[in-house]
């Protein structure tokens, strides 16, 4: 049993000690790596790892302090489809930070300090399905075409941030779009945004928080939930008359009056003009014929 049992621990402590060596050569230092998952979660960074291992898939850097994500570093990981950077510290300065990685699919930014999104935030992520953006409130502004290259896009996040206003070919164009979270938010219901609420009551999109998704602005609406104000902002842009279309509207009144005074001076000249002709020519008329009266006897 001695002899057998001898070079067993031994091996095993060689074997254990290779596992651990891969391992750590890798993976950096407060994170655990397996499986081609690297999980820094909760470990108060305040940089992106640097020794991250290259074939890495699945990076997950949740709840630490990150306040930037260097795009370089970022690029080498070639073949990552999963980046989770919720509860960080990430700021405006995202554009061309994801130049290297279109193969990404999952993204969640969520609980960041994100201010704006632009079309060079996502434009090289050509595979992406998730797209995470909630919680963050200093989010004002997303641009028209900020997701025009994200053609697989079917679940986008962007609840709770500080936007007023989505304009409708931002998301209509979308043909995979199937989720979009857009509550509370302060939305501006002004006229504006009525082409938005008419394509979200035709959309085959689900909104999974719609009792949420109410009007912040103006007043008149608070509360009011976003496709429902549809009837009433109908009602407000469509029907009522600006103060635009009172002054063109006397513009047109005044336009018609004026021409209608200067056809009735022209057709009252032409009348006078055709009646002065007439009895010229009738006196001509009769002159010409007092001339042949006379002439005739000479001529007969
Ligand atoms: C990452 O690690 C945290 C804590 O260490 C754990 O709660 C979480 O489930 C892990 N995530 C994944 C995707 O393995
Ligand atoms: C978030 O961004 C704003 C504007 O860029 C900045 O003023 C603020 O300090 C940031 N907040 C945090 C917690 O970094
Ligand atoms: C994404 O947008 C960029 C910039 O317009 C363009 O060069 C690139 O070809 C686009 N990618 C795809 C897959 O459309
Ligand atoms: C509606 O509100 C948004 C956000 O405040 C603003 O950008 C837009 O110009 C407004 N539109 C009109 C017609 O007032
Ligand atoms: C709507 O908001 C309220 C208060 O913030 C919250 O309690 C409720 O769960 C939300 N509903 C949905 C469907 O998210």
């Amino acid at each position: 049993m001695s002899p057998s049992g001898g070079p067993q621990p031994l091996s095993l402590m060689f074997l254990l000690g290779m596992g651990l060596a891969s391992e750590n050569i890798n993976c950096p230092s407060r994170c655990s790596c397996q499986y081609l998952e690297v999980n820094c979660t909760g470990q108060q960074l305040q940089e992106f790892p640097m020794t991250i291992p290259l074939d890495t898939r699945q990076l997950i850097l949740a709840t630490n302090k990150i306040s930037y994500l260097p795009a370089v570093e970022l690029s080498f990981l070639a073949d990552l489809v999963y980046l989770d950077c919720r509860e960080n510290l990430l700021g405006d300065d995202l554009d061309f930070t994801f130049i290297g990685v279109a193969k990404l699919v999952y993204l969640d930014l969520s609980f960041n300090n994100l201010t704006q999104v632009t079309f060079s935030t996502f434009s090289q992520l050509i595979s992406l399905v998730v797209l995470k953006m909630s919680d963050n409130p200093n989010l004002v502004a997303i641009e028209k075409d900020a997701f025009a290259n994200n053609t697989w896009l079917r679940y986008l996040d962007v609840s709770r941030t500080g936007l007023l206003f989505l304009d409708t070919s931002t998301v209509r164009d979308l043909p995979n779009l199937r989720f979009l979270a857009l509550s509370d938010n302060l939305w501006h219901c002004n006229c504006s945004f009525l082409d938005f609420t008419t394509w979200m009551t035709k959309s085959n999109v689900h909104f999974p928080d719609a009792e949420n998704i109410t009007c912040y602005m103006p007043e008149g609406l608070r509360g009011v939930k976003v496709p429902a104000v549809e009837v009433q902002l109908r009602f407000n842009c469509l029907t009522q008359l600006h103060k635009q279309d009172y002054i063109f509207l006397c513009l047109i009144g005044f336009c018609i009056f004026s021409a209608g005074t200067v056809a009735a001076w022209l057709a009252g000249i032409c009348a006078v003009i055709y009646e002065v002709h007439t009895a010229k020519g009738e006196d001509d008329e009769e002159e010409e014929e007092d001339t042949t009266t006379q002439n005739c006897p000479c001529v007969g």
